[in-house]
Parts: structure tokens; C-alpha cells; sequence
């Protein structure tokens, strides 16, 4: 068994990237959905042997990217999706805007599930619609799909829906019976599903993932879905994602998309994710699922025992938690309080949504160490 473990923090303080480089350096960042491993080995194989060559010009229009994905799909997910039916582009937001930008007249209402990936606002206006919110539903024990809400959205004039599956920030895996309901309803109006699968590779063993072009026919007919090997390798500096359809209607809509969107692919991101969704990475993506667990009950234990207010469910895909920090009565946006007086960046709830008053994100997505002294720099906060 491969064990894959976080870099020390010296080391990961001499990284560049977001991360490491918004706050200074007495704050522990746990904000940015950034992780703290090292590169799997085939990526770091890939990319030397890339610098090594110089091989640091336009990505090829014919490349391994679509097949490797299709054989990832297939192992991982048990999903058989066509090679001949995927398009790269630059990374998940960029494929999301021009896939809405099709789908959708200027003005045309996109419903999206909030609380969400705080971006999904600003895409779905960046593709020149508007943003009809649907939240999940709060069960008490998990979040799900609201399915009649997602109806009245649609017959009251929206035309497509931006699913999160797995859901940022809640980790929920959204059931194979949930999606396939959506599905019918979208087809029911004709209305477009756009899916950002973007952690699906992190969905953790014993919960089953149906990717959404996987639930049934309807979900063929009117699906989207946009994958990439960024969030579970990393890689999102490197810039590469791919738009993946299952029928001809829907393939025809990302074939017309100017090639221009292809272009933007990165050359170091399509070399990493060919690696990273092949066999040999698969030992490495076990570990860290292994690594990520471990975490996420950690960080489990650590709010029962030092933040008992805290309220948190075990996420069942990725390294994101989302924290109802209420009990603390620190007001709507408690990660304020948290950066400025405990040094710790959190994500802010409210940027999700209204359903984000009074919630954090937190990465864990990095070592027991980090995980443990930025719950115990916040409980003595409280402790103040
Ligand atoms: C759900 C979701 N979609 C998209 C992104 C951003 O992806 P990209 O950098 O490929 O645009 C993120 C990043 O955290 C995310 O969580």
C-alpha cells in the first residue's frame, strides 16, 4: 500500500502558488482547495521528462487525454464513456462558460444548488445568464437534491441546471436514484444539465458515485459533464479539463464550440493528466483516498473534543468541510474572526450563499499536524 503524506510546512511554505502566498506566514491556509502531497510519481515523471525536452509547445490536436480518461472512467467508476466524445480546454470554469454559453440564451435563468463553489455565480454570469438558486435540501443527516424545487425552476422558466456532483462544499455524492430523476425532469422540459465532476476521482470507497452522463437514458440525452485531474492530483496551475457528452445532440454542441476553447489547454496539464489517469497512478489515488479519510475523521474527533459547537458531517468525496460554526455566535462570517485573531484561513461561508451564514470550509486536504493545530489555534480562540 502506498502511503501518500503531506509535505512538512517548511516545505510547503517555499511553494508559490495561492495557497501559500495569500496571507503571511504566521496564518495556517486552509482556504484554496489546494493539497499539500507531493506529485504522484508518473506526474512528476511526466513533467521532468517534459522540462528535460523542451516539450513546451501547443498542445497536439491528437493526444492521449480522451482515451486515458475513458480507461480512468472505466476502471474507477465502472463508467464506459466514448474517447470520440470528449473536447479539452483549459480547466473546469472555462468549460462550464462555454458549454452554458451554448446551452443558453443571453438572460435564460441556470439553476444552481447552493450552498456552492462560490465561482458557479460568476460563470453562470460570465455566460451571460442569471442564477436562479435551488438549495440543497437539509435532510438533518446529509444534504440532497431538491427535485421539486429543480421542477418549479424549470417550469417557471429556467432553462438549465449547473450540478455539482460530488457537491463542493458539502461532499455530499448525489444518489444514482437522485440524478436519474433529475435527468427526467431536465428532459421532461429540455432543459441542459451541465455537471462539474471535478471531484469525482475523490468520492471515497463504500460510497457509490454515478457520474451523471452514467444515469440512464435521459441523462444521456441531456447532460454535459466536465472532468479534470486537477482537484485529486492538483494540478490546476497546469490548466487542462475536458468536456465530456454521451449523445449525438449534446456531442455536436461541444464539436461546434470554437477551437480556440481547445487551444487553451495546457501543455504540462494535458502531459499530468495523462498521467494522472492512467493505471499507474491509480496506487497513488488509493493512498490518498486512504490519506483523506483518515483526515476527515481526525478532523471529526478534533471538533468533538476542542469545538463542540461546531457542527460537521463526514464528507463523502474530497478533502473539503463544511462547518456550521454558529454555536460559536460569532456572526454571520465566522472565518473574519478566525484569520484575524486565530491565524487560520478558512474559506467564508457566506461567499457559497445565504446558506453559508454562519459556516466555514476547510481544507484537509494536508497533514494530521496542520489539521490539528488549526482546530486547536480556533479553540483557544474561544477559549479567550
Ligand atoms: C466544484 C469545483 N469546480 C471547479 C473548480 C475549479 O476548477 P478549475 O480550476 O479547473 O476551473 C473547483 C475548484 O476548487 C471546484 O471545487
Amino acid at each position: 500500500m502506498l502511503e501518500v503524506t503531506a509535505l512538512p510546512l517548511a516545505e510547503l511554505r517555499e511553494r508559490s502558488s495561492e495557497k501559500w502566498r495569500e496571507y503571511p506566514a504566521d496564518v495556517l491556509p486552509l482556504f484554496v482547495a489546494e493539497t499539500d502531497f507531493p506529485l504522484a510519481p508518473a506526474i512528476s515523471t511526466a513533467l521532468h521528462r517534459a522540462v528535460e525536452s523542451g516539450d513546451t509547445g501547443y498542445v497536439a490536436s491528437r493526444t492521449p487525454l480522451a482515451s486515458a480518461y475513458a480507461a480512468f472512467a472505466r476502471r474507477r467508476f465502472g463508467w464506459s464513456v466514448d474517447p470520440a466524445r470528449m473536447r479539452s480546454t483549459a480547466d473546469v470554469s472555462m468549460g462550464i462558460v462555454e458549454i452554458l454559453r451554448r446551452v443558453t440564451q443571453p438572460g435564460e435563468r441556470v439553476v444552481v444548488t447552493p450552498p456552492v463553489y462560490p465561482p458557479f455565480y460568476d460563470l453562470v454570469s460570465e455566460a451571460g445568464a442569471e442564477v436562479q438558486r435551488v438549495p440543497l435540501r437539509d435532510t438533518g443527516t446529509a444534504w440532497e437534491l431538491d427535485l421539486d424545487g429543480i421542477r418549479a425552476a424549470f417550469e417557471d422558466g429556467a432553462t438549465s441546471i449547473l450540478l455539482c456532483n460530488p457537491h463542493n462544499p458539502t461532499g455530499t455524492v448525489h444518489s444514482r436514484d437522485s440524478l436519474v430523476a433529475l435527468a427526467e425532469i431536465a428532459d421532461e422540459f429540455g432543459a441542459a444539465v451541465v455537471s462539474d465532476e471535478i471531484h469525482a476521482p475523490l468520492v471515497q470507497p463504500g460510497t457509490p458515485f454515478t457520474p451523471f452522463l452514467d444515469a440512464g437514458d435521459a441523462a444521456e440525452r441531456v447532460g454535459y459533464a466536465v472532468v479534470s485531474a486537477s482537484k485529486a492530483f492538483n494540478l490546476a496551475g497546469l490548466k487542462c479539463a475536458l468536456m465530456v457528452t454521451a449523445a449525438d445532440a449534446t456531442t455536436a454542441v461541444v464539436r461546434g464550440l470554437p477551437i480556440e476553447v481547445e487551444w487553451r489547454t495546457g501543455q504540462f496539464g494535458l502531459l499530468a493528466a495523462v498521467a494522472a489517469f492512467s493505471e499507474e497512478s491509480d496506487e497513488w489515488l488509493d493512498g490518498l483516498l486512504r490519506t483523506l479519510d483518515q483526515n476527515r475523521v481526525l478532523l471529526e474527533d478534533l471538533l468533538a473534543a476542542r469545538l463542540p459547537e461546531a457542527q460537521y458531517r463526514i464528507p463523502d468525496a474530497g478533502y473539503l468541510a463544511w462547518i456550521d460554526l454558529s454555536g460559536l455566535g460569532w456572526g454571520e462570517n465566522p472565518a473574519r474572526r478566525i484569520l484575524k485573531e486565530a491565524k487560520v484561513a478558512l474559506h467564508f461561508g457566506p461567499a457559497f450563499g445565504d446558506e453559508g451564514r454562519g459556516h466555514v470550509r476547510l481544507n484537509f486536504g494536508t497533514s494530521p499536524e496542520i489539521i490539528t493545530e488549526a482546530v486547536e489555534r480556533i479553540a483557544a480562540l474561544v477559549a479567550r
